[in-house]
């Protein structure tokens, strides 16, 4: 079997350093990016950096960070604000949590750098708070870093003063949303925001404030140390640098990885993650979270990168990798995922709401061998025009997965309607 080696920028630290331990990390060149850009560079300096470096958001959507950085860099505003997204609520990934874990100074400094460059001078890390060892670890990288003024006023005697809060989420996967998550910080219900305005000028109390996912500003440290050309050295074009995932289902090997982008999704599962257990056969890969798409043995040697996984109406989504092997039905599992979404929609608006109800509804008596074959179509229809109505990413994007197992496991769907029958004997078809 070929060996795959990881390639360590986001998770350079992580099982070096004590964590808990900032001499440590600076021992690591920790803080020498930020004093890089304090004493060296100017706010747009360094936007300008992080806009050469390509580096797109780790958070799903892959939306360019310099450019984000620029907009509300050049907002006029009394305030502005920084969001670390920590919520990581997508069901089977934990990527963020082994940053967090392993390295939560790489993930302030990176705020801190992000405040610098953008006049933020006030940051909040939105975490779930089921973390609760990196609430732990995040919380006395802030101490430490406050002790060694390296976060708080007048920061290394440069005049830049920024501190960093976290709150912590209480379970709803909606939060993960920016606009939702912006409203829970405010003490709101969250619910999402009509966009536009969009957060970089209409964020946090209406403020300007850029929000990038946890992995996102993992990068920015490094990308300022080595220069945006290392950085666009490594992964392929439309997606520079590494990517984490994080790996579990029916796997040999489970845990976070790094690779860099366009590895193909073949050597990450059957090298890294040691193929699938028990010797079984693959049956599919649920990438990038419940949320996102449905990978078939045929598809697995697609590179993971930004473009390649589009071709297949994919991309790296949250960050995770759940491997199915055969024993799994493909109706239960999209039963699962229907019945999680309509638990998680915030309820409000309509086609979400009503939506991911019926969808569960529909796959729910599909998979007790009471589905018609008119079922098919409906959720379909149903999926298709969730994805053109829904208020926000959430109902957007719950049929998702759902759809893809309609068109590519057709006959295990019909199997279920025409002969009663669950080919892997997985559903209670009466
Ligand atoms: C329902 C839903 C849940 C989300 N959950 C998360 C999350 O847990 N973490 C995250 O970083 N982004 C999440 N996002 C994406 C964010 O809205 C946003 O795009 C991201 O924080 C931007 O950061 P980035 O540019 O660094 O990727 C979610 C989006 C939706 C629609």
């Amino acid at each position: 079997m070929k060996t795959i080696e990881q390639f360590r920028v986001v998770l350079r630290n992580v099982g070096l350093i004590d964590p808990e331990s900032i001499d440590e990390y600076i021992a690591h060149d920790g803080y020498s990016a930020l004093e890089k850009v304090i004493s060296e560079m100017s706010p747009e300096d360094v936007v300008e950096e992080v806009k050469r470096s390509e580096l797109r958001g780790r958070g799903g959507a892959g939306f360019p960070t310099g450019r984000k950085w620029e907009f509300t860099a050049k907002a006029d505003s009394d305030q502005k604000y920084i969001i670390c997204n920590a919520d990581e609520g997508e069901p089977g990934t934990f990527k963020d949590r082994g940053i967090m874990e392993g390295d939560p100074h790489s993930i302030l400094e990176g705020m801190l750098i992000a405040g610098y460059a953008t006049g933020a001078n006030k940051g909040y890390i939105y975490i779930r708070g089921e973390y609760a060892l990196s609430i732990k670890r995040l919380q006395k990288a802030i101490d430490d870093a406050k002790e060694y003024g390296l976060l708080g006023e007048n920061i290394l005697g440069s005049g830049f003063s920024f501190d960093v809060e976290i709150r912590k989420g209480a379970g709803s996967y909606n939060c993960g949303e920016e606009t939702a998550l912006m409203e829970s910080i405010e003490g709101k219900r969250g619910e999402p925001r009509k966009k536009p305005p969009y957060p970089p000028t209409y964020g946090l109390w209406g403020k300007p404030t850029v929000i990038n996912n946890v992995e996102t500003l993992a990068n920015i440290p490094p990308i300022i140390v080595n220069g945006a050309d290392w950085f666009k050295d490594i992964g392929v074009e439309g997606s520079r640098g590494t990517k984490v995932f994080n790996l579990m289902g029916d796997i040999n090997w489970k845990g976070v990885v790094e690779i860099p982008f366009g590895t193909p999704l073949s050597d990450i599962v059957m090298s890294m993650g040691k193929g699938v257990k028990d010797g079984k056969k693959l049956k599919a890969v649920v990438l990038g979270g419940v949320s996102g798409s449905l990978i078939t043995p045929e598809e697995l040697n697609t590179p993971v990168d930004f473009n390649s996984l589009a071709r297949i109406e994919a991309g790296p989504g949250s960050g995770s990798i759940v491997v199915l092997d055969e024993t799994r039905c493909i109706v239960d599992v999209a039963r699962d995922i229907a019945y999680f979404f309509r638990h998680e929609s915030c309820g409000k608006c309509t086609p979400c709401r009503v939506g991911t109800d019926e969808m569960y509804r529909i796959i729910d008596r599909i998979s007790k061998g009471e589905g018609k074959e008119r079922d098919i179509d409906t959720l379909e229809n149903l999926g298709k025009s969730m994805m053109l109505t829904a208020f926000c990413g959430l109902g957007q994007t719950a049929p998702n997965v759902i759809l893809q197992s309609l068109k590519k496991f057709r006959d295990e769907w019909l199997s279920h309607i025409r002969e009663k029958r669950c080919p892997v004997d997985v559903c209670k078809v009466s």
